[in-house]
């Protein structure tokens, strides 16, 4: 069996460069970090804040994966051959599951899964100019001048019965992989996700799949891992900013499993957490030029989905993300982790 793979999932406004090194630093083993969506116009395949984003300079070392949102071919074409020639990306995903209501009145993201027959045109047209410019050699690879093509998809915009139809068209075209977030896209992100369309999926998919949606723990990991043993690929987005030592709790699983030897419970270093922590401040007041401010917001971020590892810390907890300044915020975090003991 190939060895299990876990990406650290896109998310739009959160796991932005920065982000990415620290989490790369403290917490090496994720196999490639999906940048938030890079939105090409008729003006720009890559903005200058989607630039910061994705130039090499700014992610040394990690491995990257960009991710684009459109649906106009010509669009996601001139931006995969730019991520590829000038950025030096072999691979290039598409976002089909963005729920958002302005990307999804445009047809963009989750609104482009409604007309399968737009959306088999669009991967028409992609593929016959990747195709044309590859009969040399394979896209990702230096000779080519497209990267490979994957993409990230919901089942579906009200019900998870589109998803067959939908999977149709994917499976008439050579892409790198599937990532499926197992929602559609009036669920956002709440209710559980949907196992059994997963599952059908499975059965039907020509690509190499990827699961993604809610692994918040070892046990959902072991619960969904043991559904669907063919499955070698796991996206993680929301739990890892709640526990940016998960993958490698699930690591260490995997590690011992092959092994074969017996479980013991994994404990999370309180200690390493609070390096990642300290990290990411210095990280932002860097990236935000010393703007307090805006580093502040971010940090109250972070804590929207790490406070959950500090139980009984709720009212303490909400002082600190009402901090009006950074040195009333670092008082509150320095005593939150003191109480925790391994600060
Ligand atoms: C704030 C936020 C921003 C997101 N931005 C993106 C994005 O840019 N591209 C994308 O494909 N998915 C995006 N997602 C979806 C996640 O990548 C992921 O599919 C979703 O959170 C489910 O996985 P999880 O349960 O592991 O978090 C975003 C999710 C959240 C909560």
């Amino acid at each position: 069996m190939s060895k299990m793979k876990f990406y650290f999932a896109p998310m739009e406004g959160v796991t932005g460069y920065t982000l990415r090194n620290v989490h790369h630093t403290c917490y090496p083993g994720v196999d490639a970090y999906f940048t938030p969506f890079i939105a090409p116009n008729q003006h720009h395949a890559v903005n200058p804040k989607e630039h910061r984003d994705v130039v090499q300079t700014n992610n040394e070392g990690v491995p990257i994966v960009p991710q684009v949102l459109t649906n106009k071919p010509e669009l996601f074409l001139w931006s995969a051959r730019e991520l590829k020639e000038t950025y030096g990306y072999n691979e290039v995903n598409l976002n089909l599951g963005c729920p958002s209501k302005t990307v999804v009145s445009k047809h963009k993201g989750s609104g482009f899964l409604e007309d399968t027959e737009k959306l088999n045109r669009f991967f028409a047209e992609v593929f016959s100019e990747v195709e044309a410019a590859s009969s040399q050699s394979a896209p990702g690879t230096p000779e080519n001048r497209y990267p490979r093509i994957s993409v990230k998809t919901r089942l579906g915009l009200d019900s998870v019965d589109e998803f067959a139809n939908i999977l149709q068209v994917y499976n008439q075209y050579p892409l790198s992989e599937l990532i499926i977030h197992a929602r559609v896209q009036k669920e956002f992100y709440k209710g559980e996700p949907h196992l059994d369309a997963f599952g059908d999926a499975m059965k039907e998919a020509k690509h190499s799949l990827c699961y993604n949606g809610d692994i918040w723990t070892l046990e959902d990991y072991i619960r969904v891992r043991g559904l669907f043993p063919e499955v070698r690929k796991f996206m993680i987005g929301r739990p890892l900013m709640a526990n940016p030592e998960l993958v490698q709790e699930l690591q260490a699983y995997e590690a011992s499993a092959a092994a074969g030897k017996e479980w013991k419970d994994y404990e999370n270093s309180m200690e390493q957490l609070k390096v990642f922590h300290d990290r990411l401040l210095q990280g932002y007041l860097v990236q935000m030029n010393g703007d307090g401010n805006n580093v502040l917001f971010k940090m109250k971020e972070l804590w929207g989905f790490m406070s959950r590892q500090f139980p009984g810390e709720e009212r303490l907890i909400k002082k600190m993300v009402k901090s009006k300044n950074m040195e009333e915020y670092e008082k509150y975090s320095e005593k939150l982790f003191d109480n925790f003991g391994r600060g």
